[in-house]
Protein backbone atom coordinates (compact mmCIF):
# COMPACT_ATOMS: atom_id res chain seq x y z
CA UNK A 1 0.00 0.00 0.00
CA UNK A 2 1.05 3.12 0.01
CA UNK A 3 2.56 5.79 -2.79
CA UNK A 4 6.00 6.85 -2.35
CA UNK A 5 8.67 8.85 -4.67
CA UNK A 6 11.76 10.44 -4.46
CA UNK A 7 13.94 13.24 -6.83
CA UNK A 8 17.07 14.60 -7.37
CA UNK A 9 17.36 17.15 -10.09
CA UNK A 10 17.66 20.61 -11.53
CA UNK A 11 13.84 21.00 -11.48
CA UNK A 12 12.10 22.18 -8.10
CA UNK A 13 11.33 18.84 -5.98
CA UNK A 14 8.22 20.54 -4.49
CA UNK A 15 6.80 20.34 -7.97
CA UNK A 16 8.09 16.71 -8.97
CA UNK A 17 7.14 15.70 -5.51
CA UNK A 18 4.15 16.56 -5.12
CA UNK A 19 2.84 16.52 -8.90
CA UNK A 20 4.25 12.63 -8.29
CA UNK A 21 1.96 12.35 -5.47
CA UNK A 22 -0.83 13.21 -6.95
CA UNK A 23 -0.23 10.72 -9.72
CA UNK A 24 0.19 7.70 -6.58
CA UNK A 25 -2.49 8.91 -4.59
CA UNK A 26 -5.23 5.74 -5.70
CA UNK A 27 -2.54 3.75 -3.77
CA UNK A 28 -3.30 5.30 0.03
CA UNK A 29 -4.98 8.47 0.29
CA UNK A 30 -5.88 8.98 4.16
CA UNK A 31 -2.43 11.63 4.59
CA UNK A 32 0.54 12.08 3.26
CA UNK A 33 3.95 14.32 3.60
CA UNK A 34 6.85 15.41 1.58
CA UNK A 35 10.47 16.17 2.52
CA UNK A 36 13.07 18.46 0.73
CA UNK A 37 16.93 18.37 1.15
CA UNK A 38 18.76 22.01 1.32
CA UNK A 39 21.13 22.52 3.98
CA UNK A 40 18.61 20.99 6.27
CA UNK A 41 15.68 18.79 6.05
CA UNK A 42 12.15 20.43 6.09
CA UNK A 43 9.39 18.00 6.65
CA UNK A 44 5.32 18.66 5.66
CA UNK A 45 2.76 16.50 6.50
CA UNK A 46 -0.99 16.49 6.80
CA UNK A 47 -3.82 14.41 8.03
CA UNK A 48 -5.74 14.84 5.00
CA UNK A 49 -4.96 14.57 0.80
CA UNK A 50 -2.11 15.53 -1.44
CA UNK A 51 -4.59 18.48 -2.25
CA UNK A 52 -4.13 19.44 1.54
CA UNK A 53 -0.37 18.81 1.72
CA UNK A 54 0.02 21.11 -1.27
CA UNK A 55 -1.74 24.15 0.79
CA UNK A 56 0.75 23.50 3.39
CA UNK A 57 3.98 23.51 1.55
CA UNK A 58 5.70 26.61 0.97
CA UNK A 59 7.04 27.12 -2.24
CA UNK A 60 10.82 26.75 -1.00
CA UNK A 61 13.44 25.74 -3.47
CA UNK A 62 15.40 22.16 -3.30
CA UNK A 63 16.35 19.75 -5.66
CA UNK A 64 15.64 16.40 -3.78
CA UNK A 65 12.97 15.38 -1.93
CA UNK A 66 10.76 12.50 -1.19
CA UNK A 67 6.99 12.01 -0.48
CA UNK A 68 4.40 9.67 0.44
CA UNK A 69 0.61 9.08 0.15
CA UNK A 70 -0.48 6.68 3.01
CA UNK A 71 -3.14 3.77 3.50
CA UNK A 72 -2.78 3.65 7.05
CA UNK A 73 -1.33 0.03 9.03
CA UNK A 74 0.51 1.13 11.91
CA UNK A 75 -1.19 4.11 13.29
CA UNK A 76 -4.33 6.17 12.56
CA UNK A 77 -4.47 8.50 10.02
CA UNK A 78 -3.44 11.54 10.92
CA UNK A 79 -0.44 14.35 10.75
CA UNK A 80 1.49 12.53 13.18
CA UNK A 81 1.89 9.10 11.83
CA UNK A 82 1.94 10.58 7.45
CA UNK A 83 5.73 10.09 6.39
CA UNK A 84 8.23 11.29 6.05
CA UNK A 85 9.30 9.96 9.18
CA UNK A 86 12.89 11.84 11.02
CA UNK A 87 15.36 10.21 12.57
CA UNK A 88 16.08 11.03 16.13
CA UNK A 89 18.71 13.90 15.41
CA UNK A 90 17.51 14.74 12.14
CA UNK A 91 19.72 13.64 9.99
CA UNK A 92 17.30 11.36 7.81
CA UNK A 93 13.73 11.53 6.43
CA UNK A 94 12.42 8.26 5.52
CA UNK A 95 9.24 6.95 3.30
CA UNK A 96 8.08 3.70 3.58
CA UNK A 97 5.38 1.28 1.69
CA UNK A 98 4.95 -1.91 3.75
CA UNK A 99 4.52 -3.39 6.85
CA UNK A 100 7.69 -3.95 9.26
CA UNK A 101 6.19 -7.70 11.04
CA UNK A 102 8.59 -7.13 14.12
CA UNK A 103 7.75 -3.52 14.85
CA UNK A 104 7.16 -4.80 18.12
CA UNK A 105 10.92 -6.28 19.47
CA UNK A 106 12.67 -3.70 17.15
CA UNK A 107 10.33 -0.80 18.85
CA UNK A 108 11.34 -2.00 22.66
CA UNK A 109 15.35 -2.48 21.87
CA UNK A 110 15.15 1.26 20.31
CA UNK A 111 13.18 2.78 22.82
CA UNK A 112 15.72 0.90 25.43
CA UNK A 113 18.65 2.71 23.52
CA UNK A 114 16.78 5.94 24.84
CA UNK A 115 15.14 6.70 21.31
CA UNK A 116 11.60 8.41 21.56
CA UNK A 117 9.06 7.78 18.72
CA UNK A 118 7.07 10.57 17.84
CA UNK A 119 4.38 8.31 15.95
CA UNK A 120 2.39 5.57 16.15
CA UNK A 121 3.83 3.96 13.04
CA UNK A 122 6.43 1.32 12.50
CA UNK A 123 8.23 3.07 9.77
CA UNK A 124 9.91 5.38 12.33
CA UNK A 125 12.41 2.19 13.00
CA UNK A 126 13.76 2.76 9.72
CA UNK A 127 14.68 6.73 10.29
CA UNK A 128 16.35 6.14 13.62
CA UNK A 129 17.83 2.60 12.50
CA UNK A 130 19.35 4.49 9.59
CA UNK A 131 21.07 7.33 11.75
CA UNK A 132 22.08 4.62 14.82
CA UNK A 133 23.53 2.08 11.90
CA UNK A 134 25.13 4.91 9.79
CA UNK A 135 28.92 4.19 9.18
CA UNK A 136 29.99 6.34 6.79
CA UNK A 137 29.23 4.18 4.11
CA UNK A 138 25.00 4.43 2.78
CA UNK A 139 25.47 1.35 1.16
CA UNK A 140 26.29 -0.71 4.13
CA UNK A 141 24.28 0.60 6.54
CA UNK A 142 21.40 0.06 4.33
CA UNK A 143 22.37 -3.20 4.11
CA UNK A 144 22.41 -3.25 8.05
CA UNK A 145 19.09 -1.54 8.35
CA UNK A 146 17.67 -3.97 5.99
CA UNK A 147 19.31 -6.92 7.51
CA UNK A 148 17.42 -5.99 10.82
CA UNK A 149 14.06 -5.47 9.18
CA UNK A 150 10.96 -8.54 8.61
CA UNK A 151 8.46 -7.49 6.58
CA UNK A 152 7.58 -5.52 3.56
CA UNK A 153 9.97 -2.61 4.29
CA UNK A 154 10.53 -0.83 1.15
CA UNK A 155 11.57 2.72 1.67
CA UNK A 156 13.25 5.80 0.09
CA UNK A 157 15.61 8.01 2.19
CA UNK A 158 16.93 11.85 2.48
CA UNK A 159 20.12 12.59 4.58
CA UNK A 160 21.16 15.98 5.93
CA UNK A 161 23.18 18.15 3.34
CA UNK A 162 23.01 15.77 0.96
CA UNK A 163 21.16 15.70 -2.33
CA UNK A 164 21.11 12.13 -3.20
CA UNK A 165 18.47 9.78 -2.91
CA UNK A 166 18.75 6.40 -1.26
CA UNK A 167 16.38 3.60 -1.75
CA UNK A 168 15.69 -0.18 -0.81
CA UNK A 169 13.24 -2.07 -1.83
CA UNK A 170 12.02 -5.53 0.21
CA UNK A 171 8.39 -6.51 -1.13
CA UNK A 172 7.03 -3.86 -2.72
CA UNK A 173 7.43 -1.84 -6.02
CA UNK A 174 10.16 0.72 -6.82
CA UNK A 175 10.89 2.03 -10.54
CA UNK A 176 13.41 4.54 -11.11
CA UNK A 177 13.80 6.94 -14.11
CA UNK A 178 16.77 8.48 -15.11
CA UNK A 179 16.23 11.92 -17.51
CA UNK A 180 18.07 14.98 -18.54
CA UNK A 181 19.96 16.20 -15.25
CA UNK A 182 17.46 14.50 -13.13
CA UNK A 183 16.59 11.44 -11.73
CA UNK A 184 12.77 10.15 -10.11
CA UNK A 185 11.68 6.71 -8.20
CA UNK A 186 8.62 5.92 -7.45
CA UNK A 187 6.03 3.16 -6.61
CA UNK A 188 4.86 3.27 -10.13
CA UNK A 189 6.19 4.78 -13.33
CA UNK A 190 2.88 5.99 -13.69
CA UNK A 191 5.05 9.31 -11.26
CA UNK A 192 7.98 8.86 -13.57
CA UNK A 193 6.55 9.05 -17.08
CA UNK A 194 5.64 12.90 -17.57
CA UNK A 195 10.14 13.39 -16.85
CA UNK A 196 11.14 10.41 -18.48
CA UNK A 197 9.98 7.05 -20.36
CA UNK A 198 13.68 5.23 -19.15
CA UNK A 199 13.12 3.46 -16.26
CA UNK A 200 15.25 0.46 -14.66
CA UNK A 201 12.95 -1.67 -11.71
CA UNK A 202 14.34 -2.43 -8.60
CA UNK A 203 14.26 -6.53 -7.20
CA UNK A 204 13.96 -7.29 -3.90
CA UNK A 205 17.14 -6.68 -1.18
CA UNK A 206 18.24 -4.46 -3.65
CA UNK A 207 19.90 -0.30 -2.72
CA UNK A 208 20.24 1.92 -5.57
CA UNK A 209 21.55 5.58 -4.82
CA UNK A 210 20.51 8.13 -7.25
CA UNK A 211 21.61 11.49 -8.25
CA UNK A 212 20.75 14.66 -10.72
CA UNK A 213 22.59 12.38 -13.22
CA UNK A 214 23.45 8.91 -12.24
CA UNK A 215 21.75 5.91 -10.40
CA UNK A 216 24.00 3.40 -9.17
CA UNK A 217 22.06 -0.13 -8.13
CA UNK A 218 23.70 -2.10 -5.12
CA UNK A 219 22.87 -5.73 -3.42
CA UNK A 220 24.53 -7.89 -1.08
CA UNK A 221 27.06 -4.78 -0.67
CA UNK A 222 28.20 -5.23 -4.36
CA UNK A 223 27.20 -2.96 -7.77
CA UNK A 224 24.96 -4.28 -10.13
CA UNK A 225 24.99 -3.65 -13.76
CA UNK A 226 21.10 -3.02 -14.39
CA UNK A 227 19.60 -1.66 -18.02
CA UNK A 228 17.39 1.16 -18.06
CA UNK A 229 14.42 -0.25 -21.03
CA UNK A 230 11.88 2.21 -21.97
CA UNK A 231 8.38 2.03 -20.31
CA UNK A 232 4.81 2.86 -22.56
CA UNK A 233 3.20 3.31 -18.66
CA UNK A 234 1.75 6.82 -19.71
CA UNK A 235 -0.69 8.87 -16.54
CA UNK A 236 -3.88 9.61 -17.68
CA UNK A 237 -5.14 12.99 -18.88
CA UNK A 238 -7.14 14.64 -15.45
CA UNK A 239 -10.67 14.40 -15.39
CA UNK A 240 -13.03 14.57 -12.70
CA UNK A 241 -14.04 10.81 -12.56
CA UNK A 242 -11.61 8.48 -13.65
CA UNK A 243 -14.00 5.96 -13.19
CA UNK A 244 -16.27 7.28 -15.30
CA UNK A 245 -13.52 7.94 -17.89
CA UNK A 246 -12.58 4.48 -17.32
CA UNK A 247 -15.98 2.92 -18.01
CA UNK A 248 -16.31 5.05 -21.28
CA UNK A 249 -13.06 3.80 -22.87
CA UNK A 250 -14.14 -0.30 -22.24
CA UNK A 251 -14.54 -0.21 -25.75
CA UNK A 252 -11.37 1.00 -27.08
CA UNK A 253 -9.65 -1.19 -24.42
CA UNK A 254 -10.61 -4.47 -25.55
CA UNK A 255 -9.65 -3.54 -28.54
CA UNK A 256 -5.84 -3.20 -27.48
CA UNK A 257 -6.09 -6.04 -25.05
CA UNK A 258 -6.73 -7.97 -28.07
CA UNK A 259 -3.82 -6.81 -29.48
CA UNK A 260 -1.51 -6.54 -26.13
CA UNK A 261 -2.75 -10.55 -25.37
CA UNK A 262 -2.58 -11.67 -28.39
CA UNK A 263 1.23 -10.68 -28.27
CA UNK A 264 1.56 -12.06 -25.30
CA UNK A 265 0.14 -15.67 -25.88
CA UNK A 266 3.95 -16.79 -27.28
CA UNK A 267 4.65 -20.31 -28.12
CA UNK A 268 5.88 -20.99 -24.33
CA UNK A 269 2.39 -19.54 -22.35
CA UNK A 270 0.69 -21.50 -25.60
CA UNK A 271 2.56 -24.80 -24.31
CA UNK A 272 1.71 -23.95 -20.77
CA UNK A 273 -1.91 -23.63 -21.27
CA UNK A 274 -2.33 -27.04 -23.67
CA UNK A 275 -0.35 -28.91 -21.42
CA UNK A 276 -2.23 -27.88 -17.96
CA UNK A 277 -3.63 -31.13 -16.66
CA UNK A 278 -5.61 -28.53 -13.77
CA UNK A 279 -5.49 -25.13 -13.62
CA UNK A 280 -6.23 -22.84 -10.65
CA UNK A 281 -6.76 -19.03 -10.49
CA UNK A 282 -5.66 -16.89 -7.98
CA UNK A 283 -6.93 -13.27 -7.25
CA UNK A 284 -8.25 -10.84 -5.09
CA UNK A 285 -11.12 -8.76 -4.76
CA UNK A 286 -11.94 -7.93 -8.98
CA UNK A 287 -9.24 -10.01 -10.41
CA UNK A 288 -10.66 -13.42 -8.04
CA UNK A 289 -13.96 -12.75 -9.77
CA UNK A 290 -11.83 -12.98 -12.96
CA UNK A 291 -10.78 -16.05 -11.94
CA UNK A 292 -14.40 -17.54 -11.13
CA UNK A 293 -14.87 -16.98 -15.08
CA UNK A 294 -11.81 -18.50 -16.06
CA UNK A 295 -12.71 -21.42 -13.69
CA UNK A 296 -15.85 -21.79 -15.39
CA UNK A 297 -14.62 -21.31 -19.16
CA UNK A 298 -11.76 -23.34 -18.23
CA UNK A 299 -14.09 -26.41 -17.39
CA UNK A 300 -15.63 -25.51 -21.07
CA UNK A 301 -13.00 -26.63 -22.70
CA UNK A 302 -12.33 -29.72 -20.89
CA UNK A 303 -9.41 -28.73 -18.24
CA UNK A 304 -10.26 -29.32 -14.39
CA UNK A 305 -10.32 -26.05 -12.73
CA UNK A 306 -10.43 -23.75 -9.80
CA UNK A 307 -10.52 -20.85 -8.36
CA UNK A 308 -8.76 -19.33 -4.93
CA UNK A 309 -9.00 -16.36 -3.35
CA UNK A 310 -5.04 -15.83 -3.37
CA UNK A 311 -4.80 -15.35 0.69
CA UNK A 312 -6.76 -18.75 1.39
CA UNK A 313 -4.10 -20.68 -0.52
CA UNK A 314 -3.38 -22.70 2.65
CA UNK A 315 -6.55 -24.85 2.05
CA UNK A 316 -5.77 -25.41 -1.67
CA UNK A 317 -4.18 -29.06 -1.20
CA UNK A 318 -3.76 -29.67 -4.65
CA UNK A 319 -1.06 -27.83 -6.08
CA UNK A 320 1.95 -30.07 -8.32
CA UNK A 321 3.77 -29.69 -11.54
CA UNK A 322 0.89 -30.98 -13.32
CA UNK A 323 -0.75 -27.65 -12.21
CA UNK A 324 -1.20 -24.49 -14.29
CA UNK A 325 -1.71 -21.77 -11.47
CA UNK A 326 -2.91 -18.32 -13.09
CA UNK A 327 -2.50 -15.27 -11.33
CA UNK A 328 -4.75 -12.58 -11.68
CA UNK A 329 -3.70 -8.78 -10.55
CA UNK A 330 -4.48 -5.40 -12.50
CA UNK A 331 -1.58 -3.60 -10.70
CA UNK A 332 0.75 -6.93 -10.18
CA UNK A 333 1.62 -6.12 -7.17
CA UNK A 334 -0.87 -7.28 -3.93
CA UNK A 335 0.68 -9.07 -1.60
CA UNK A 336 -1.58 -11.37 -1.21
CA UNK A 337 -1.29 -12.75 -4.59
CA UNK A 338 2.26 -12.62 -4.68
CA UNK A 339 2.39 -14.93 -1.50
CA UNK A 340 0.02 -17.47 -2.95
CA UNK A 341 2.48 -17.42 -6.42
CA UNK A 342 5.67 -17.94 -4.17
CA UNK A 343 3.71 -20.97 -2.31
CA UNK A 344 2.93 -22.65 -6.18
CA UNK A 345 6.42 -22.48 -7.03
CA UNK A 346 7.63 -24.13 -4.33
CA UNK A 347 5.30 -26.59 -4.71
CA UNK A 348 6.47 -27.31 -8.25
CA UNK A 349 3.14 -25.74 -9.82
CA UNK A 350 3.83 -24.01 -13.61
CA UNK A 351 3.01 -20.07 -12.97
CA UNK A 352 1.25 -17.75 -15.24
CA UNK A 353 0.67 -14.10 -14.53
CA UNK A 354 -2.37 -12.11 -15.91
CA UNK A 355 -1.51 -8.24 -15.32
CA UNK A 356 -1.97 -4.67 -16.90
CA UNK A 357 1.96 -3.30 -15.69
CA UNK A 358 4.55 -4.50 -17.14
CA UNK A 359 7.49 -3.23 -14.75
CA UNK A 360 4.97 -5.40 -11.92
CA UNK A 361 6.47 -7.76 -9.44
CA UNK A 362 4.26 -10.32 -10.59
CA UNK A 363 5.96 -10.21 -14.08
CA UNK A 364 9.42 -11.15 -12.43
CA UNK A 365 8.11 -13.60 -9.84
CA UNK A 366 6.10 -15.79 -12.59
CA UNK A 367 7.40 -18.54 -15.59
CA UNK A 368 5.42 -16.74 -17.61
CA UNK A 369 3.00 -13.27 -18.39
CA UNK A 370 -0.07 -12.50 -20.49
CA UNK A 371 -0.18 -8.71 -20.47
CA UNK A 372 -4.10 -7.17 -21.09
CA UNK A 373 -3.04 -3.83 -22.18
CA UNK A 374 -5.87 -1.83 -20.69
CA UNK A 375 -3.83 1.41 -20.26
CA UNK A 376 -3.36 2.76 -16.71
CA UNK A 377 -6.74 2.22 -14.34
CA UNK A 378 -6.62 5.05 -11.73
CA UNK A 379 -9.77 4.46 -10.04
CA UNK A 380 -9.72 2.39 -7.41
CA UNK A 381 -12.39 0.13 -8.37
CA UNK A 382 -10.90 -1.79 -11.34
CA UNK A 383 -13.84 -1.54 -14.80
CA UNK A 384 -11.87 -1.77 -17.84
CA UNK A 385 -9.11 -4.16 -16.60
CA UNK A 386 -11.67 -6.78 -15.52
CA UNK A 387 -13.17 -6.74 -18.90
CA UNK A 388 -10.11 -7.25 -19.96
CA UNK A 389 -8.83 -10.10 -17.73
CA UNK A 390 -11.99 -11.98 -18.84
CA UNK A 391 -10.68 -11.13 -22.09
CA UNK A 392 -7.76 -12.66 -21.69
CA UNK A 393 -8.84 -15.55 -19.75
CA UNK A 394 -10.64 -16.38 -23.11
CA UNK A 395 -8.57 -15.91 -25.38
CA UNK A 396 -6.31 -18.15 -23.16
CA UNK A 397 -8.27 -20.91 -23.32
CA UNK A 398 -9.18 -20.98 -26.48
CA UNK A 399 -5.39 -21.82 -27.00
CA UNK A 400 -7.26 -25.61 -25.99
CA UNK A 401 -9.69 -25.47 -28.84
CA UNK A 402 -9.15 -25.27 -33.10
CA UNK A 403 -11.07 -21.60 -32.43
CA UNK A 404 -9.25 -18.24 -32.10
CA UNK A 405 -11.01 -15.29 -31.83
CA UNK A 406 -10.52 -13.52 -34.77
CA UNK A 407 -10.28 -9.30 -35.58
CA UNK A 408 -13.76 -8.34 -37.29
CA UNK A 409 -14.91 -10.60 -33.70
CA UNK A 410 -13.49 -8.56 -31.22
CA UNK A 411 -14.62 -5.59 -33.20
CA UNK A 412 -18.01 -7.03 -33.06
CA UNK A 413 -17.61 -7.22 -29.53
CA UNK A 414 -16.34 -3.72 -28.69
CA UNK A 415 -19.23 -2.62 -30.72
CA UNK A 416 -21.11 -4.55 -28.12
CA UNK A 417 -19.96 -2.90 -25.37
CA UNK A 418 -20.01 0.58 -26.85
CA UNK A 419 -23.67 -0.07 -27.06
CA UNK A 420 -24.17 -1.43 -23.62
CA UNK A 421 -21.83 1.47 -22.02
CA UNK A 422 -24.33 3.55 -22.36
CA UNK A 423 -26.72 1.56 -20.25
CA UNK A 424 -27.21 2.52 -16.48
CA UNK A 425 -30.02 0.26 -14.31
CA UNK A 426 -29.57 3.26 -11.59
CA UNK A 427 -33.18 4.29 -10.82
CA UNK A 428 -33.41 7.32 -8.16
CA UNK A 429 -36.88 5.85 -7.24
CA UNK A 430 -34.94 2.13 -5.87
CA UNK A 431 -31.76 4.13 -4.05
CA UNK A 432 -33.43 3.36 -0.66
CA UNK A 433 -33.81 -0.02 -1.56
CA UNK A 434 -31.58 -2.87 -0.23
CA UNK A 435 -29.68 -4.26 -3.47
CA UNK A 436 -29.62 -7.60 -4.13
CA UNK A 437 -27.35 -9.17 -7.29
CA UNK A 438 -28.69 -12.57 -8.74
CA UNK A 439 -27.40 -14.77 -10.73
CA UNK A 440 -26.51 -18.39 -11.93
CA UNK A 441 -23.37 -20.13 -13.20
CA UNK A 442 -21.30 -17.90 -15.08
CA UNK A 443 -23.95 -15.01 -14.76
CA UNK A 444 -23.21 -15.32 -10.63
CA UNK A 445 -19.83 -14.46 -11.77
CA UNK A 446 -21.06 -10.80 -12.56
CA UNK A 447 -23.29 -11.23 -10.06
CA UNK A 448 -20.85 -10.67 -7.50
CA UNK A 449 -19.07 -8.61 -8.96
CA UNK A 450 -21.81 -6.10 -9.24
CA UNK A 451 -22.27 -6.75 -5.60
CA UNK A 452 -18.36 -5.73 -4.42
CA UNK A 453 -18.53 -2.97 -7.16
CA UNK A 454 -21.95 -1.45 -5.40
CA UNK A 455 -20.18 -2.11 -1.88
CA UNK A 456 -17.29 -0.64 -2.77
CA UNK A 457 -18.26 2.66 -3.79
CA UNK A 458 -21.30 3.22 -2.01
CA UNK A 459 -20.47 1.82 1.22
CA UNK A 460 -23.84 0.23 1.44
CA UNK A 461 -24.58 -3.28 2.09
CA UNK A 462 -25.27 -5.78 -1.09
CA UNK A 463 -24.21 -9.27 -1.41
CA UNK A 464 -24.65 -11.76 -4.36
CA UNK A 465 -27.13 -14.25 -4.70
CA UNK A 466 -27.12 -17.69 -6.71
CA UNK A 467 -30.33 -17.69 -8.43
CA UNK A 468 -31.38 -21.19 -7.27
CA UNK A 469 -29.95 -21.04 -4.25
CA UNK A 470 -31.94 -17.79 -3.16
CA UNK A 471 -34.95 -19.87 -1.89
CA UNK A 472 -32.74 -22.04 0.29
CA UNK A 473 -32.12 -19.09 3.19
CA UNK A 474 -31.56 -15.89 1.86
CA UNK A 475 -34.87 -14.99 0.51
CA UNK A 476 -35.89 -14.29 3.93
CA UNK A 477 -34.45 -11.12 3.26
CA UNK A 478 -36.85 -9.43 0.39
CA UNK A 479 -39.66 -7.83 1.28
CA UNK A 480 -41.20 -4.58 -0.90
CA UNK A 481 -38.18 -2.79 -0.25
CA UNK A 482 -35.64 -4.76 -2.35
CA UNK A 483 -34.68 -4.31 -5.24
CA UNK A 484 -32.86 -7.00 -6.87
CA UNK A 485 -30.25 -7.15 -10.51
CA UNK A 486 -30.50 -10.43 -12.40
CA UNK A 487 -27.93 -11.38 -14.94
CA UNK A 488 -29.23 -13.68 -17.07
CA UNK A 489 -27.47 -14.69 -20.45
CA UNK A 490 -27.32 -18.24 -20.58
CA UNK A 491 -29.99 -20.21 -22.26
CA UNK A 492 -29.59 -23.16 -20.60
CA UNK A 493 -30.75 -21.60 -16.98
CA UNK A 494 -33.30 -19.18 -18.02
CA UNK A 495 -36.36 -21.60 -17.14
CA UNK A 496 -34.67 -21.32 -13.47
CA UNK A 497 -33.86 -18.03 -13.34
CA UNK A 498 -37.65 -16.70 -14.24
CA UNK A 499 -38.87 -18.95 -11.74
CA UNK A 500 -36.61 -16.94 -9.36
CA UNK A 501 -38.14 -13.77 -11.05
CA UNK A 502 -41.31 -14.64 -9.95
CA UNK A 503 -40.63 -15.45 -6.21
CA UNK A 504 -38.93 -12.20 -6.15
CA UNK A 505 -41.66 -10.52 -7.26
CA UNK A 506 -44.23 -12.39 -5.15
CA UNK A 507 -42.57 -11.14 -2.07
CA UNK A 508 -42.38 -7.86 -3.05
CA UNK A 509 -39.32 -6.80 -5.04
CA UNK A 510 -38.65 -4.59 -7.95
CA UNK A 511 -36.70 -6.93 -10.47
CA UNK A 512 -34.14 -5.33 -13.36
CA UNK A 513 -32.70 -7.88 -15.69
CA UNK A 514 -29.70 -7.66 -17.64
CA UNK A 515 -30.17 -10.66 -20.25
CA UNK A 516 -30.37 -11.37 -23.79
CA UNK A 517 -33.81 -12.85 -23.48
CA UNK A 518 -37.00 -11.43 -23.18
CA UNK A 519 -38.82 -13.51 -21.46
CA UNK A 520 -37.66 -13.38 -17.70
CA UNK A 521 -40.65 -11.40 -16.89
CA UNK A 522 -38.68 -8.95 -15.09
CA UNK A 523 -40.56 -5.06 -13.96
CA UNK A 524 -37.99 -3.89 -16.51
CA UNK A 525 -35.13 -5.68 -18.93
CA UNK A 526 -31.97 -4.01 -20.11
CA UNK A 527 -31.66 -6.36 -23.41
CA UNK A 528 -27.72 -7.22 -24.20
CA UNK A 529 -26.72 -7.13 -28.08
CA UNK A 530 -26.04 -10.76 -29.73
CA UNK A 531 -22.70 -11.47 -29.85
CA UNK A 532 -20.77 -14.49 -31.64
CA UNK A 533 -20.03 -16.92 -27.88
CA UNK A 534 -22.21 -16.33 -25.13
CA UNK A 535 -19.02 -17.28 -23.02
CA UNK A 536 -18.10 -13.61 -23.74
CA UNK A 537 -21.84 -12.51 -22.57
CA UNK A 538 -19.74 -11.31 -18.71
CA UNK A 539 -17.64 -8.75 -20.77
CA UNK A 540 -20.44 -6.76 -21.57
CA UNK A 541 -23.27 -7.92 -18.76
CA UNK A 542 -21.01 -6.23 -16.12
CA UNK A 543 -20.93 -2.75 -17.91
CA UNK A 544 -24.39 -1.46 -16.67
CA UNK A 545 -23.77 -2.69 -12.90
CA UNK A 546 -20.35 -0.91 -13.15
CA UNK A 547 -22.07 2.13 -14.42
CA UNK A 548 -25.62 1.51 -11.48
CA UNK A 549 -22.49 1.56 -8.71
CA UNK A 550 -20.81 4.63 -10.02
CA UNK A 551 -23.84 7.01 -10.29
CA UNK A 552 -25.26 5.37 -7.22
CA UNK A 553 -21.75 6.47 -5.57
CA UNK A 554 -22.38 10.01 -7.28
CA UNK A 555 -25.76 10.67 -6.43
CA UNK A 556 -25.11 9.63 -2.51
CA UNK A 557 -21.74 12.31 -2.86
CA UNK A 558 -19.31 10.22 -2.51
CA UNK A 559 -15.97 10.10 -4.38
CA UNK A 560 -16.07 6.67 -6.47
CA UNK A 561 -12.31 7.45 -7.29
CA UNK A 562 -11.07 7.08 -3.81
CA UNK A 563 -14.01 4.78 -1.73
CA UNK A 564 -13.41 4.69 1.99
CA UNK A 565 -10.89 2.71 3.91
CA UNK A 566 -9.78 1.13 0.35
CA UNK A 567 -6.66 1.54 -1.87
CA UNK A 568 -6.05 0.35 -5.50
CA UNK A 569 -2.84 -1.87 -4.60
CA UNK A 570 -2.79 -3.62 -1.39
CA UNK A 571 1.15 -4.16 -0.78
CA UNK A 572 0.23 -5.19 2.72
CA UNK A 573 -0.84 -8.63 4.35
C1 LIG B 1 -7.77 -4.14 -3.79
C2 LIG B 1 -8.71 -3.23 -4.55
C3 LIG B 1 -9.67 -4.08 -5.38
C4 LIG B 1 -8.86 -4.99 -6.31
C5 LIG B 1 -7.92 -5.89 -5.51
C6 LIG B 1 -6.98 -6.70 -6.39
O1 LIG B 1 -8.45 -4.85 -2.82
O2 LIG B 1 -9.44 -2.41 -3.67
O3 LIG B 1 -10.48 -3.21 -6.17
O4 LIG B 1 -9.74 -5.77 -7.06
O5 LIG B 1 -7.11 -5.06 -4.68
O6 LIG B 1 -6.07 -5.86 -7.04
P1 LIG B 1 -5.11 -6.38 -8.18
O7 LIG B 1 -4.22 -5.22 -8.50
O8 LIG B 1 -4.37 -7.54 -7.62
O9 LIG B 1 -5.97 -6.78 -9.33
Amino acid sequence: MCGIIGYSGSRNARTVVLDGLKTLEYRGYDSAGAAFSAEDITVFKTGGRVSDLEKITPNIVAHAGIGHTRWATHGAPSAKNAHPHLSFDGRFAVVHNGVITNCDELKLSLIRRGIRFVSDTDSEIIAHLLSLEYDGDMVSTIDKVSSLLRGATTFIALKKGDERVYMHRNGASLVVGKGDGECIVASDALAITPYTSDVAVLCDGETAIMNATDVKFFKNGKQLDKPFGKTDRTAPKDCSCHMRAEIDEIPSALLNAYAEISRSITPAVSDMVRNAKRTIFFGCGTAYHAGLYGKIIFERVGVPSNAVIASEIDDERFIDENCLCVFITQSGETADTLIALAECKARGARTLAITNVKESTVTFEADETVFIGAGAEIAVAATKSYVCQLLALYMLSQERTEKRMGKSEIQALANAAKVVSKENLYAPEYKDFNPFFIGKGIDNVTAKEGALKFKEITCKFADAYGAGELKHGSIALIDEKSVAYVVSTNEHDEERVRATVRELQSRGAYVFAVTNSNRLGANKTLMLPKIYDENLYPVLSVIPLQNLALTASLCLGLDPDKPRNLAKSVTVI
